[in-house]
């Protein structure tokens, strides 16, 4: 292994993380879904916007810092609520202390392998993230324990439609890992010794359970046995979005919108943040790059809520031409879980340092000084790049 495993991009750490994890693993991580289309144009669509760099006059101080949700945020990024199971012992709670020591805020996922208790202890500034899966008195039970851990603030992913078969096929993810698919396993996790020796020295093996989607003083239900009921429950209603905003009563997020009239929507739900998303394009395959739909949204809304975006954000120069086409901030979602796989804790850091170097010499080259004075002349945007969804 390299004594020095700093990384100088996303795209490194990515290909670190596919030679440190098991082939299921990194394939779990890589996701997308049916042709894998949605998926990258979220990533290509990035690239074929452009800048006009000056030569002088440039800023020599630039700021960064903004707020989303009522929280500080040292650089305008927050970590996309993922489910890492298996990818590192440590999961999301190495995710929310490297959160922490950057100074920014992470999701946490209903799906993740840590209860919701630990992660906030590690990172103050951590927003629970809900679908909506069960009864009522469930969800608000979700709810009322992620507030009692002290989570700031509520994200509610509405956007999954279970299309999860995808062309270049799925790993094997087995209920439990028992005897039979330990076997099955061995010959991959085997080819991977450093990430098999990250489990073997903590004594366990990843127990694919989600203590968040726990009832109630029973033990957390298998990821099968949760998915099972979040299928098994009937769609919410613009209703239920209104009732999961009052029930929560503070700073909450729809995630997943990518329409204008759904965005408008939300605004009547009551809620003060969206999340322009299409679930990093692993749901309904054929939605364009969210970063082709933000301005529309953004246009209609972002006087109202905190519009952030998510989807194939993985540099600096990214986050600065989201913020110039309308957002307030982006999510993460591969980026840190490539950084989580590569090095642990030092790995997301890495991520995030990677980030938030990336928005600042962009600034500096646009001869901006602060992320709050980005608008759309920052960015060279080719004719018919742009998508106005509902
Ligand atoms: C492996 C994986 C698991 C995810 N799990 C969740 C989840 O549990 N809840 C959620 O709201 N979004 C989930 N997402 C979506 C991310 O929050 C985010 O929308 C998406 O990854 C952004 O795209 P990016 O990966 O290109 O940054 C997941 C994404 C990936 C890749």
């Amino acid at each position: 292994m390299a004594a020095n495993r700093w990384f100088e991009s996303v795209a490194v750490a990515q290909r670190r993380a596919k030679s440190r994890l098991p082939r299921s693993v990194y394939s779990a991580l890589v996701a997308g879904s049916e042709r894998g289309t949605t998926m990258d144009d979220n990533l290509h669509a990035f690239g074929e916007l452009g800048f006009a760099p000056h030569v002088a006059d440039q800023p020599a101080r630039r700021e960064l810092a903004t707020t989303v949700m009522g929280q500080s945020l040292s650089f305008p990024v927050v970590v996309s609520p993922t489910g890492v199971q298996a990818v590192h012992p440590d999961g999301e709670v190495a995710v929310a202390r490297a959160a922490a020591s950057r100074g920014v805020a992470a999701g946490l996922s209903s799906f993740s392998s840590k209860p919701v208790e630990e992660v906030v202890a590690a990172n103050p500034k951590t927003f629970f993230q809900l679908y909506w899966s069960g009864t009522r008195d469930e969800i608000a039970g979700r709810m009322e324990r992620a507030r009692a851990a002290g989570c700031p603030g509520m994200i509610a992913t509405l956007d999954w439609s279970f299309a999860t078969a995808r062309d270049w096929g799925s790993p094997f993810v087995p209920e439990r890992l028992d005897v039979r698919a330990a076997l099955r396993l061995a010959p991959e996790a085997l080819a991977r010794p450093g990430w098999l020796w990250s489990w073997l020295r903590t004594g366990a093996l990843p127990a694919l359970t989600v203590p968040n989607m726990a009832r109630p003083g029973e033990p957390p239900p298998s990821f099968f046995g949760a998915y099972g009921e979040w299928m098994q429950t009937s769609p919410p209603t613009w209703d239920d979005v209104a009732w999961m905003v009052s029930t929560w009563h503070g700073p909450f997020m729809l995630k997943g919108v990518i329409r204008v009239d759904d965005a408008k929507r939300a605004v009547d739900a009551g809620a003060s943040a969206i999340s322009v998303s299409n679930h990093g394009g692993n749901n309904l395959d054929g939605t364009p790059a969210t970063i082709r739909a933000l301005p529309a949204v953004a246009r209609a809304v972002g006087d109202q809520v905190e519009v952030v975006l998510d989807g194939g954000v993985r540099r600096g120069s990214d986050v600065v031409k989201a913020l110039a086409l309308g957002a307030r901030a982006v999510m993460v979602g591969r980026a840190p879980l490539w950084g989580l796989a590569a090095n642990g804790q030092a790995g997301v850091e890495n991520v995030l340092d990677v980030l938030r170097s990336g928005i600042d010499s962009t600034l500096r080259a646009i001869g901006r000084p602060s992320v709050q004075d980005l608008c759309s002349e920052d960015v060279v945007v080719p004719a018919g790049f742009l998508r106005q969804l509902g």
